[in-house]
């Protein structure tokens, strides 16, 4: 499906993603954060981003946020921007991974049916779905950016969580979640996802 565009083509570059890869001695994938605004997203997007880099790995950290001040900024947070949003760092994580990258994305992505179209845009296995499973509780007492405070007083709408819904993943890769209502560490969370990526062979 090309949408709007007609008289286009598909131009195959003789260097591929298996000579990308072979170069960096590691397989291109894509690991999709989602979970509540608090949960931990960004967090866990850059310890795991740091653990790699310590590793010799080359990862790169598509975060919902930063994304929404350049490539994304005239989207608002309406469920159909919202879903552009996705469907954009969808698209663009598929370059990256393969460019032979690993790459993180990091952003509430709500809604289960968008999250599904891009593992369907991924060659089989390379779309990791880590869902961060914190509690609306747990992530609205950190309120680390005020957010929520704001929500609960109407003055942001549409929040998630509060007036906005969250669809959680129904079988996805990886769950991190809360145990005994503690929170893993970020180091933990990052050694959760670098064990998968181990044990699947993404890194060689
Ligand atoms: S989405 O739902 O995937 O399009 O959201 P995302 O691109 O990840 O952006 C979420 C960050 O934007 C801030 N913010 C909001 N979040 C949720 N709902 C509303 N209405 C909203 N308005 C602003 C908030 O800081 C989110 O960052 P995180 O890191 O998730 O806390």
């Amino acid at each position: 499906n090309v949408g709007n565009s007609t008289n286009i083509a598909w131009h195959h570059c003789p260097v591929g993603k298996l000579e990308r890869q072979n170069l960096l001695n590691q397989k291109g994938c894509v690991i999709w954060i989602t979970g509540l605004s608090g949960s931990g997203k960004s967090t866990l997007a850059c310890a795991l981003s740091r653990e790699l880099y310590v590793l010799g790995y080359l990862s790169y950290v598509l975060d919902g946020d930063n994304i929404r001040h350049g490539l994304n900024k005239d989207l608002s947070f309406n469920s159909e921007d919202r879903a552009e949003n996705i469907r954009r760092i969808g698209e663009v994580a598929k370059l990256f991974a393969d460019a032979g990258v690993i790459c993180i994305a990091s952003l509430i992505s709500p809604y289960r049916r968008e999250r599904d179209d891009c593992r369907s845009m991924l060659p089989d296995s390379t779309f990791i779905e880590v869902y961060l499973d914190i509690s609306l509780e747990v992530c609205e007492s950190r309120d680390a950016k005020g957010l929520y405070k704001l929500a609960r007083a109407g003055k942001i709408k549409r929040f998630t969580g509060v007036d906005d819904s969250y669809e959680p993943p129904l079988n996805c890769e990886i769950v991190i979640a809360q145990t005994d209502g503690e929170c893993p560490s970020p180091v933990a969370m990052a050694k959760q996802v670098l064990s998968y990526l181990e044990e699947k062979g993404f890194l060689q």
